[in-house]
């Protein structure tokens, strides 16, 4: 699956033919260098400049999960870029327009594959240029495929179905407006089974926040789809139902290219002082300037943490500063909060995370103190490829390795699925694909203790457990205490 994007000058043409052509390149390059910008730092393979035309691809020569959301994402930013620059070039005022499809193409690598050239064909080509088409002026159009894959991160407004050039039905067609500022939490129809323990823990853990004033962090590990994210989300519906007063802040790592390494941080912070992709750089800095303004007392080191907070949203006046101080104001900005109030912090996919992110996380938990702070991190496998110490080896950190649900679990909630007639994801199913998705379930169930990834310790407990009683765990949480298998946090 490739997703295509055609960004396209308006109106360019008529006005290029009474200039200079010197004139045209000039006008034109910064506009077409930043759109090139916009698309590589979210990872799409520019494939080609057609006069003033671009096309991108996302997805090749490497496939993303998230191709066609950073795609969209790419594309409205290319608007608020091209804005942005017409307001500091008045006299020379330009509007775009964008389309976005998503679907499979025939992918031919040899061609000129030594100069990095990539060139897709296939029917979802041309519908994003005639979707592009038909977009009107300075807006994102687009398909179907790419619709149903960003409707949880993108607001969209339907549009009347095109009738494009070539195709003998109209094509449906949303309008992107804005990005959600928090992806919309997926309504979990399916009631949550198993994993008391694992809950309990996250609950206890917190507690612990709250008992000792101190920074702790989980990491909750396992495969995709194993069920990281939903138990996250159940320790915030438990807390919210126990009426404690809790600050709840989520940031995700996203699997992008350049320029974003601290974006789920910087989500973290945007929500907390309500600043929307859509606010000026000015708006930006004052919001940020009010949250700093709520939790620091001291005027004169207000200032101080805005310049490098800024860095993390966008704001106008942010300041470039060395890595540790950028930390330090970090995590005094976080300590700040929780000081008020109790502060649980999530950190969805760090698998995807940077290392300099994972090294702030780390500088986070070595060094908060005084304050009750829950840190709950979520990763696949594959951290433990790239950081083989994570989670571990500290005092107030500790793993949480989530084994699939247990053969008895697994027909509980397909049980109640194929009652319902739902997969937990809300997508509606009849009892087939129930039937098939059970067995892929059991499938993971089996194959659990042979995974390679799973931290020797965790694979141990499994057999144990598998076998008989569990005699290295109090709780019988399943908690894996670090892959090196060391104490309890605290002990
Ligand atoms: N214990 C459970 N009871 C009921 N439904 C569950 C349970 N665990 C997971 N699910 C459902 O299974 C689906 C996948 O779970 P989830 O999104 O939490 O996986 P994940 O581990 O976060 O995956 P990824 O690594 O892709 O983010 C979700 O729809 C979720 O609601
Ligand atoms: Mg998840």
């Amino acid at each position: 699956m490739v997703t295509v994007l055609f960004a396209d000058l308006v109106g360019f043409t008529q006005r290029a033919e009474k200039m200079d052509p010197e004139d045209v390149r000039a006008s034109l390059a910064p506009y077409l260098e930043r759109v090139r910008m916009e698309l590589e730092r979210l990872g799409g393979t520019v494939e080609k400049f057609i006069g003033d035309a671009v096309m991108a691809v996302f997805g090749v020569p490497v496939a993303h999960e998230d191709d066609p959301e950073r795609a969209v994402t790419a594309a409205l930013r290319i608007l608020s870029a091209i804005e942005e620059l017409n307001s500091r070039r008045s006299d020379f005022p330009l509007a775009f327009r964008v389309g976005v499809n998503t679907g499979e193409v025939i992918v031919d690598l040899s061609a000129r594959a030594e100069e990095g050239d990539i060139i897709v064909t296939g029917d979802v080509v041309n519908t994003a240029a005639r979707l592009q088409q038909a977009a009107p002026v300075d807006t994102v159009v687009v398909g179907e495929t790419t619709y149903r894959a960003t409707r949880g991160r993108v607001e969209y407004e339907e549009l009347e179905p095109a009738t494009l050039k070539g195709k003998a039905e109209p094509v449906s067609a949303w309008r992107a407006t804005a990005l959600r500022l928090r992806p919309v939490e997926p309504t979990h129809r399916a009631p949550f089974i198993g994993r008391e323990q694992d809950l309990a823990l996250l609950t206890q853990t917190f507690a612990r926040t709250l008992r000792e004033k101190s920074v702790q962090l989980v990491t909750v590990a396992g495969e995709a789809g194993v069920g990281k994210s939903r138990l996250v989300a159940e320790l915030r519906r438990t807390l919210s139902v126990s009426g404690d007063d809790v600050i709840w802040r989520r940031g995700r790592c996203v699997s992008y290219g350049e320029g974003v390494t601290f974006w789920a941080l910087g989500e973290i912070v945007k929500s907390h002082a309500g600043i929307l992709e859509s606010d000026s750089p000015e708006e930006v800095a004052k919001k940020l300037a009010a949250a700093v303004a709520d939790v620091v007392d001291d005027r004169d080191d207000r200032s101080w943490f805005v310049a490098r907070l800024g860095v993390l949203v966008g704001a106008e006046g942010a300041q470039a500063a060395d890595r540790e101080e950028l930390f330090t104001a970090w995590r005094r900005f976080l300590e700040a909060i929780a000081a008020r109030t109790p502060f649980v912090l999530i950190v969805e996919d760090v698998h995807w995370a940077d290392a300099a992110l994972l090294a702030f996380l780390d500088h986070l938990v070595e060094w908060g103190s005084g304050v009750p702070l829950l840190v709950v991190c979520t990763a696949r496998p594959e951290l433990y490829g790239r950081d083989l110490d994570w989670g571990s080896g500290k005092r107030n950190a500790s793993m949480l390795t989530l084994s699939p649900l247990t053969e008895a679990e697994t027909a509980e909630l397909v049980d109640t699925l194929s009652s319902q007639a739902a997969l937990p994801g809300g997508y509606a199913c009849g009892p087939a694909r129930a039937r098939r998705w059970q067995s892929a379930l059991r499938g993971r169930v089996r194959s659990y203790a042979a995974r390679p990834w799973v931290p020797r310790v965790a694979r141990a407990r499994h057999r144990r457990r598998a076998g008989s009683r569990d005699p290295g765990s109090r709780d019988g949480s399943g908690v894996d205490r670090g892959a090196s298998g060391h104490a309890e946090p605290g002990a």
